[in-house]
C-alpha cells in the first residue's frame, strides 16, 4: 500500500508534485506495478489530435497485476464476495487463487473458440461473479471487452454489437430481479437477428428455458469443464485497448469510449486506494452495475488491482424490502459503501425504520457517484447510515475519465455537503466561460475542463476518432471539455452543477435527449418530438417528452402508453419517459431550431416567465403547450 496519502499536508504535497513534475509523479506510482517491459517515456500527448499515450512502449498484462504479482501473499484472501438477489441463497466467497483459476480456465475457453488479441467481445450479463471472470479473461487474452448493461433492449444491444463488430457474446440464460426472472439470452437471440457473431457463451443462472443455436451457442459450464487452469497472459502494449464502453452523448448514437491498458490500470488502483482509504482486510462494496463505468473501475479493476475484497450484489435495494442494503452491510461487515444519490433518495423515502434492525458499525467510509447529490440526501446519508462518523466521498467523474477525478480523500481532506471538493493528484482542472477564457480565483462558475492528461482518460471513440475530437477537444482549445457546469466556491472547493449539454442524467444513468427522441420517433404515428430533463425528486432528473402525433387513430392515453413501450423496446426501460405531453407544435425559431429553454421551463412547472419568445416562428404555440400541461 505505497503511494497512499495519509495526511492533509501529504495531499497538498502530492498534488503540487503531480502538477510541477507530472512525469516523475506518475513514474513513481507506476513503479509499484509489474511491467514485462518498462516504458521508454512516461507521456506523449497533444489535445489537438487528440493523441495521448501513457507509459509509451511499456508491455504488461493487467491481470498479471491482479493475480501473478500478488498470489504468493494474497492467494487465500477473498477477492469477491457475491451476494445473490434472494437473501435465502448462499453468498459466495471467492479467493484470489480461485478467481485466478477461473479466469485462466475461461481464457482457455475463449482461445479455443478462436477469440484472441484485439477481437471485440460483448458481455451482456447480470451481476454474477462470472461477469467479472468474463471481463478479466478477455483482458488476459487481449480481447477487448464491451460490457452492455443487461437492462438494454435487443435493439440497443445489436447497435453495439454492430458498431464494434463483435466476434462473440458472453451472456446468461436469465437474470433475477426481485422475485421475477428476466430473460437475457432471448434478448441476445433477438439482437442477433440483426447482427452476426460467431460464438455465444451462455452462463446458467436462473435455469429458465432458452433456445441454443447449434454451432453458435454453447453452455459456459460445459466449455469450462476440462479447460486447463494454466494460462500465460498475453503481452499487451500499454496503449492497447482494454475495453470499449458505450455511453450517451448529445447526438442520437451512443459512442464507444475506448480505454487503454497501462494508464487505466495505474489510475484506477491509485484512485481506489486513496479515495476510499482501503486497508487490507476491509470489505468494500460498490452497488453499481458492471454495465457502467463505475462497475468497471470500482467493482472490478481498481479493487482487484489493490488486492481488496470487493462485494458484488446481484439484487436491487428494495428486495425483499427497503432494508436490503443495510442487511447486506451487516451480514458482510462492509467497511466502505459506495452508491448513487438516486438510491439514497429512494431509500430516504422509506424513512429510518428499515435501517433500525441493522448494525452498521462496520462502516468507515461512504461514497456517492453518478449525479450531483443534493444537500438533504447528503445529510440523511451522513446521519442515518454513517451515524455522523463516516466521511462521505462525493466522487465526480465520467465514463470518459475512467476513474474518479474530483473527490474528498476519505478522512483526510475535508468534505462539504453537495461538493465533490478537490481534484485528486494529477488532475488539472480549469473553469472556463462560454468563450473559453479560464476563470481563475475563487467564487467563479462556468464549464468544467481539464488542462492536462491523466492516465485513465479516453483515448478515442471506437471507429470514429473525429467524433472524439469534436465532442471533447474542440469546444475549448487545448482542453478536454467535460460537458458539466461547475462552481468553485470561496474556499476553492468544486461543486458540480450538472450537464450543460443535451445529456440528461436519470437515476445516475446518462441519456442523450436526441437518443430518446429517435426512439420516440420510431412510433409510426409520431411526427416529431422534443425531449428535455426536469427535476425529479428521486431520480435526480426525469424525462419529459413533447410529442406531435397523428391523433386520428388512437386515444391519447393509448398513444402515450404505446410511445413508452416503443422507447422501452428500442433503448430499454431506463429510457422510458416519465411524462409525455401530446402537443400541437413545438416552439421553433425561424431557423427551425427548437427552443429547449422554453420546454425545460414548462416541464419543471415554472410557467410565468418564458423570457424572450419574439424570435419564435409561432409564439402562440407556447400558450398552447402551457395550456396542455397536466
Ligand atoms: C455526472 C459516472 C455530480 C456528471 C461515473 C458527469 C456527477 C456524468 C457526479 C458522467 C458527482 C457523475 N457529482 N455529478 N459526484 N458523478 N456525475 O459517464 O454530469 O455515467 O458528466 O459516469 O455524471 O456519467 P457517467
Amino acid at each position: 500500500m505505497s503511494d497512499r496519502i495519509h495526511t492533509l499536508s501529504g495531499y497538498f504535497y502530492e498534488y503540487q508534485k503531480s502538477v510541477t513534475e507530472p512525469e516523475n509523479f506518475w513514474a513513481r506510482i507506476a513503479d509499484s506495478f509489474y511491467w514485462r517491459k518498462r516504458w521508454d517515456k512516461i507521456l506523449k500527448w497533444n489535445f489537438e489530435g487528440p493523441s495521448v499515450k501513457w507509459f509509451v512502449n511499456a508491455k504488461l498484462n493487467i491481470t498479471e497485476n491482479i493475480f501473478e504479482k500478488n498470489l504468493f501473499t494474497n492467494g487465500d484472501r477473498t477477492a469477491i464476495i457475491w451476494e445473490p438477489s434472494e437473501p435465502g441463497e448462499s453468498a459466495r466467497h471467492i479467493t484470489y487463487a480461485e478467481l485466478y483459476r477461473e479466469v485462466c480456465r475461461f481464457s482457455n475457453v475463449l482461445l479455443s473458440k478462436g477469440i484472441g488479441k484485439g477481437d471485440r467481445v460483448i458481455i451482456y450479463m447480470p451481476m454474477i461473479p462470472e461477469a467479472a471472470v468474463a471481463m478479466l479473461a478477455c483482458a488476459r487474452i487481449g480481447a477487448i471487452h464491451s460490457v452492455v448493461f443487461a437492462g438494454f433492449s435487443s435493439t440497443a444491444l445489436s447497435d453495439r454489437i454492430n458498431d464494434c463488430e463483435a466476434k462473440a457474446i458472453l451472456t446468461s440464460d436469465g437474470n433475477f430481479r426481485g422475485n421475477k426472472k428476466i430473460p437475457v439470452k432471448a434478448v441476445v437471440d433477438e439482437a442477433l437477428e440483426k447482427s452476426s457473431v460467431e460464438t455465444v457463451i451462455v452462463c446458467r443462472r436462473t435455469g429458465q428455458e432458452v433456445t441454443m443455436k447449434p454451432g453458435r451457442d454453447f453452455w459456459w459450464h460445459e466449455l469450462i469443464n476440462g479447460a486447463s487452469e494454466k494460462h500465460v497472459a498475453e503481452e499487451m502494449d500499454s496503449e492497447d485497448p482494454l475495453f470499449i464502453l458505450y455511453t450517451s452523448g448529445s447526438t442520437g448514437k451512443p459512442k464507444g469510449v475506448v480505454h487503454t491498458t497501462g494508464g487505466y490500470m495505474v489510475y484506477t488502483k491509485y484512485s481506489f486506494e486513496n479515495v476510499f482509504q482501503y486497508a487490507p482486510g476491509d470489505v468494500y462494496w460498490c452497488t453499481a452495475d458492471i454495465g457502467w463505468i463505475t462497475g468497471h473501475s470500482y467493482i472490478v479493476y481498481g479493487p482487484l488491482l489493490a488486492g481488496a475484497t470487493t462485494l458484488m450484489f446481484e439484487g436491487v435495494p428494495t428486495y425483499p424490502d427497503a432494508g436490503r442494503f443495510w442487511a447486506v452491510i451487516e451480514k458482510h461487515k462492509v467497511n466502505q459503501f459506495y452508491t448513487a444519490p438516486t438510491a439514497i433518495r429512494a431509500l430516504q423515502a422509506y424513512g429510518t425504520d428499515p435501517i433500525e434492525p441493522y448494525n452498521l458499525d462496520s462502516l468507515k467510509v461512504l461514497g456517492s457517484v453518478g449525479e450531483p447529490i443534493n444537500e438533504e440526501a447528503w445529510r440523511w446519508y451522513y446521519t442515518h447510515i454513517g451515524k455522523s462518523r463516516c466521511p462521505i466521498v462525493d466522487t465526480w467523474w465520467q465514463t470518459e475519465t475512467g476513474g474518479i477525478l474530483v473527490s474528498p480523500i476519505a478522512g483526510i481532506t475535508p468534505t462539504k455537503p453537495a461538493f465533490a471538493t478537490l481534484p485528486l493528484p494529477g488532475i488539472q482542472l480549469a473553469i472556463v466561460d462560454a468563450e473559453g477564457n479560464e476563470l481563475t480565483g475563487n467564487s467563479v462558475e462556468g464549464n468544467l475542463c481539464i488542462k492536462f492528461p491523466w492516465p485513465s482518460m479516453i483515448r478515442t471513440t471506437w471507429g470514429d476518432h473525429e467524433r472524439c475530437r469534436q465532442t471533447y477537444f474542440a469546444s475549448y482549445k487545448g482542453m478536454y471539455f467535460t460537458g458539466d457546469g461547475v462552481k468553485r466556491d470561496h474556499d476553492g472547493y468544486y461543486r458540480i452543477l450538472g450537464r450543460v449539454d443535451d445529456v440528461i442524467n436519470v437515476s445516475g444513468h446518462r441519456m442523450g435527449t436526441a437518443e430518446v427522441e429517435n426512439a420516440i420517433n420510431e412510433h409510426p404515428l409520431v411526427i416529431e418530438s422534443a425531449v428535455v430533463g426536469y427535476p425529479h425528486e428521486i431520480k435526480g432528473q426525469g424525462i419529459y417528452a413533447y410529442v406531435i402525433c397523428d391523433m386520428s387513430h388512437r386515444t391519447e392515453e393509448n398513444l402515450i402508453n404505446e410511445i413508452k413501450e416503443t422507447v422501452s423496446k428500442i433503448i430499454g426501460p431506463i429510457a422510458k419517459p416519465d411524462k409525455i405531453q401530446i402537443v400541437p407544435g413545438l416552439p421553433k425559431t425561424r431557423s427551425g431550431k427548437i427552443m429547449r429553454r422554453i420546454l425545460r421551463k414548462v416541464a419543471e412547472g415554472s410557467l410565468d416567465n418564458m423570457g424572450d419568445t419574439s424570435t419564435l416562428l409561432d409564439p402562440e404555440v407556447v400558450e398552447k403547450i402551457i395550456a396542455g400541461r397536466k
